[in-house]
């Protein structure tokens, strides 16, 4: 039967077959959210890229489209967006029919097999046909490249106030921004980033967008950066900064570093272009108005290509809204699953759970594999251990003392693909409300994403159980009474 293959995520973006890695071009026009992602058509490890495809109404479920961009004689195609260009700035199409356009990283192979640093340049690519066939742009590439080895990934954003296309592209150990007016032709606006955050490895897959601050008026501007290797849990991770931006610089005040997710399996992550609704002569049901929605890679390239999948190899985070809460001084990131993933859940019931001082209790269910279990916890100090019939297990520990969250998943299950995979992934949630607290967790057949307070701590990572977890065991740790209130465990429905 259709995905139903050992490990196949059940309502996870995974692609047919093959290799996939980051999300790409993630845009949204007529009723249609695209995606596009890295991948390589022969075999389940990486190879020379190409942009497979595929379109959704709800950000749910998804229709499986053709292969979009093609390598051609200016190398393979590496991350990059798109954009909907509304006015026609490109030419590329009609104001009537506005071409979508495709921007993106060309990696020429055989330069970097002769030494040279100047094979990463920056193509472009349009359909007038909402996405389903591709033209390149025979003057491409649009940005050549003077010497920069790690030159890439470029995210493009209509913005509104300057009237003016901006890219944000990162050159190894930092940020370049670019302006442009017609997306052909570009000009270098600033840099970004070699004195800020984390350096311990290369800056990948950049974004640029602002977010309301809570529920006020004050509006501020994030940039996510992903880097490779350097992640607090070890290998590929994701930071973002909080800061201005004012249409030519992005700068900051933040002297700490900030992690978008902790666990190990979040990576490469960008958000959906949307324009402004003004900008769309129509308007649809599914507009995702201001809504900043993200899509990041479920894997790491530490052991990315080890994983024991066969068929296919690694899925999509969840989308997830982005938003920013100022907790004292800190501008936080949150990130928490979009609404609509709540019309695949099951019916369940709700209780409150009481859990004697030093006691556990135990929960069977057919099965965890599948499932939301969410709460409210009113304690510091417990453990979630999902086990199965074959003793392996998931462990999941809260503690006040060092304000650490815990994910051990170094029984969880196949963990010896890869030396590095069978590891205890710690977070630090020294802001967490000390009163109460949401802990929501999505687990599918070869991952867990945990949310605590509605994604201001929050981990996502890969897990591959040999059988499906069926137990729960809930642990208090603390000399007092537990309070889990509305404990549910609801059955997620499949998509594919
Ligand atoms: C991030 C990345 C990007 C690059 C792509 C190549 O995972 O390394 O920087 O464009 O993957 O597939």
């Amino acid at each position: 039967e259709y995905y139903s293959e050992p490990f196949r995520p059940q309502y996870h973006f995974s692609p047919e077959e093959k290799w996939m890695n980051d999300p790409n071009g993630m845009v949204y026009h007529k009723g249609v959210y695209h995606f596009f992602y890295q991948y390589y058509p022969e075999d389940i490890v990486w190879g020379p890229m190409h942009w497979g495809h595929a379109t959704s109404k709800d950000l749910v479920t998804w229709e499986h489209k053709p292969i979009a961009l093609y390598p051609d004689k200016h190398g393979l195609i590496f991350s990059g967006s798109a954009v909907v260009d509304f006015g026609n700035t490109s030419g590329f199409g009609t104001t009537d029919n506005p071409p979508l356009v495709a921007i993106f990283t060309y990696h020429l192979m055989a330069g970097e097999k002769a030494g040279r640093k100047d094979f990463q340049t920056q193509g472009i690519a349009y359909s007038l046909d909402n996405g389903d066939t591709w033209t390149k742009y025979e003057g491409n590439p649009v940005i050549g490249n003077d010497g920069i080895k790690d030159f890439r990934d470029p995210k493009v954003f209509w913005d509104t106030e300057n009237s003016t296309w901006i890219m944000s592209l990162v050159a190894g150990d930092h940020l370049q921004i670019w302006s442009s007016d017609d997306l052909k032709s570009w000009s270098k606006r600033s840099e970004f980033g070699r004195d800020k955050g984390a350096h311990g490895g290369v800056w990948e897959c950049p974004d640029l967008f602002k977010l309301k601050v809570g529920d006020t008026e004050e509006e501020k501007w994030v940039l996510l950066i992903s880097i490779n290797p350097g992640a607090p849990n070890g290998g590929s991770g994701t930071q973002y900064f909080v800061g201005e931006f004012d249409g030519e610089q992005f700068t900051t005040e933040q002297e700490d570093i900030k992690w978008l997710d902790w666990g190990t399996d979040n990576y490469a992550g960008v958000t959906y272009n949307v324009l402004p609704e003004d900008y769309y002569g129509d308007t649809y049901a599914n507009d995702p108005k201001d809504e900043r929605i993200f899509i990041g890679w479920m894997s790491n390239w530490t052991y990315a290509r080890d994983t024991p999948t066969e068929k296919w190899r690694s899925a999509m985070t969840v989308p997830r809204t982005l938003s920013l809460e100022k907790n004292g001084e800190a501008y936080e990131l949150y990130n928490y699953p979009i609404k609509a993933i709540n019309k695949l859940l099951k019916p369940s019931e709700k209780k409150n759970l009481t859990i004697t001082a030093e006691g556990s209790e135990t929960i069977s269910h057919d099965h965890f594999n599948q499932a939301e279990i969410r709460f409210v916890s009113s304690a510091n100090d417990f453990g979630l251990t999902f086990g199965n019939e074959v003793n392996e297990t998931l462990v999941l520990k809260m503690d006040s003392a060092t304000q650490t969250f815990t994910l051990d998943r170094t029984k969880s299950g196949k963990t010896d693909f890869q030396e590095d995979f069978a590891s205890v992934q710690e977070m630090p949630v020294p802001q967490l409300p000390e009163e109460e607290f949401e802990v929501r967790i999505l687990m599918d057949h070869s991952s867990i994403e945990l949310f605590l307070n509605g994604g201001q701590y929050v981990m996502t990572a890969q897990i591959f159980p040999n059988e499906f977890y069926d137990s729960l065991k809930i642990e208090n740790f603390s000399g007092s009474e537990m309070l889990l209130k509305d404990f549910k465990v609801s059955k997620i429905r499949r998509v594919w």
